[in-house]
């Protein structure tokens, strides 16, 4: 970024995965777009600097921060205590959940469980990822890594769904809602498989932006502003 063009508070440098809908995607210009761009964007406004984002790998984000790469990751990432080891989390900003893909005519499908819920037993299937995503960790934790096969994002584990080369994906919910619109023939099953934080992440050595952007986000919060952009991407 040329620095003579900046904003008075300077650039805000924020890194991303963006093959995640409605909260990153590349538009028809090539520009990273969604909720967290939009997101980013009002924040960098209200700290007066200029926004610049760099698409990147899910798994190379946190490296970037703790390099100095870039100052924020906004990227529909999850808070988790393994994460927070690494990095800040600013207060959450939206909550997900982790979901099934599964082809319409699969056999996996959700039991009732003793207290009425709905959970589904993945158990000898092949469940695809994203790698590095909190699907990645908790399908590892449950089924063992034999049986999960890692994709550098969710569309191309959701092309090994179609093509029959995995059992079932498991992803946060938008995101899957908008690979499930784009494809043919799959279905999300009616089972919450984990309940999630949002947050932007920030490097540890940078506890002034921390405090800048939660008093920010804080901003947009209580003005209605961060509510009308996630209306905008996702109708309840
Ligand atoms: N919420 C999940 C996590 O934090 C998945 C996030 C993936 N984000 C992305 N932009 N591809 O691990």
């Amino acid at each position: 970024t040329d620095s003579t063009d900046t904003a008075d508070g300077g650039v805000l440098r924020m890194g991303t995965n963006a093959t995640f809908p409605p909260y990153e995607f590349t538009d028809e210009n090539g520009e990273v777009a969604g909720i967290d761009a939009e997101i980013a964007a009002a924040v960098a406004e209200k700290l007066g600097m200029e926004l610049d984002i760099t698409d990147m790998a899910f798994e190379s984000l946190i490296p970037a921060l703790q390099a100095g790469t870039i100052d924020i990751v906004l990227a529909g990432m999850t808070v988790d205590p393994e994460r927070a080891d690494q990095v800040n989390f600013t207060d959450s900003y939206a909550t997900g959940v982790q979901v099934v893909i599964v082809p319409e005519n699969s056999d996996i499908a959700p039991v009732e469980q003793e207290d009425g819920s709905l959970a589904v037993d993945l158990t000898g299937k092949t469940i695809g990822v994203q790698t590095g995503t909190t699907g990645d960790l908790y399908c590892t934790d449950d089924y063992g890594q034999e049986n999960v096969k890692q994709f550098d994002n969710g569309p191309l584990a959701v092309a090994a769904l179609v093509n029959g080369q995995i059992d079932c994906v498991v992803i946060d919910q938008e995101p899957a809602k908008n690979y499930v619109a784009a494809n043919e023939g799959l279905k999300i099953l009616d089972t919450a498989y984990a309940n999630e934080d949002y947050a932007a992440a920030i490097s540890k050595d940078n506890t002034e932006l921390l405090e800048q952007v939660n008093a920010a986000m804080q901003e947009l919060k209580d003005d209605g502003t961060l509510q009308s952009i996630i209306d905008k991407y996702i109708t309840a």
